[in-house]
């Protein structure tokens, strides 16, 4: 599980940052330009992550406590790795992935109480990698909110938890993105999706294979 040929990079944001159509276009841009590239998402990404993915996503909400939850999150993450993202690093793919572990360090950590002593040791114990590059879409949580609630579908996401969440989360990804320099670009997400993903793809192509 120590893929190092390829490259890793991951998408974060809070829900209605644009991220994922962000993550879309960068692996477009990418295979225009000759990269073999897998999309992939989390909670999600392999077979048995998808069947957990609707454990957590769908139902009543308080199903899980947040101990429970976190180790979901964690069981999604870790099938996803063995079975798809470190095979593609192995083999010399670009892998982007819409959300990784800091995804359950903000929302796992931080939304439910402090959780982020167990979250950083579940990480360590079972994860134990980073991406090679996080791309934090940032946006203003009124403006991704309502974008957010544009959709529709069976799915339950933070953003039902409404505004105060949704700031509180924000602040926790930017804090992360302090936090760890190098591994982070933060890139302002409030622009048409073009002007984005070219901010973006300026932001990853000195990490480029
Ligand atoms: P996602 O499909 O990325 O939703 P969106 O496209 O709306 O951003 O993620 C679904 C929800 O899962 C989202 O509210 C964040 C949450 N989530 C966690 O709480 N922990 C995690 O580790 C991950 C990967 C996602």
């Amino acid at each position: 599980m120590t893929g190092q040929s390829g490259l890793f990079v991951s998408f974060e944001g809070i829900d209605g940052s644009g991220k994922s159509t962000q993550a879309r276009l960068l692996a477009d841009a990418l295979r225009a330009a000759g990269h073999e590239v897998v999309l992939t998402r989390e909670p999600g990404g392999s077979d048995g992550a998808e069947e957990i993915r609707a454990l957590v996503l769908q139902g009543d909400p308080d199903r899980w406590s947040a101990e429970t939850e976190l180790l979901l999150f964690t069981a999604a993450r870790r099938d996803h790795l063995e079975r798809l993202i470190a095979p593609a690093l192995d083999a010399g793919k670009i892998v982007i992935c819409d959300r990784f572990a800091d995804s359950t360090r903000v929302y796992q950590g931080q939304s439910r109480g402090d959780l982020s002593t167990k979250v950083d040791a579940l990480h360590q114990l079972m994860i134990g990698r980073e991406p090679d590059v996080t791309v934090l879409i940032d946006m203003d949580p009124e403006k991704g909110l309502s974008r957010a609630k544009g959709r529709q579908g069976v799915e339950e996401r933070f953003e039902d938890f409404g505004l105060p969440l949704q700031r509180a989360m924000r602040d926790a990804f930017l804090a992360l993105a302090q936090k760890a320099p190098d591994r982070f670009v933060v890139i302002d997400g409030d622009a048409a999706p073009e002007v984005v993903a070219q901010r973006v793809l300026d932001a990853v192509r000195p990490a480029l294979p």
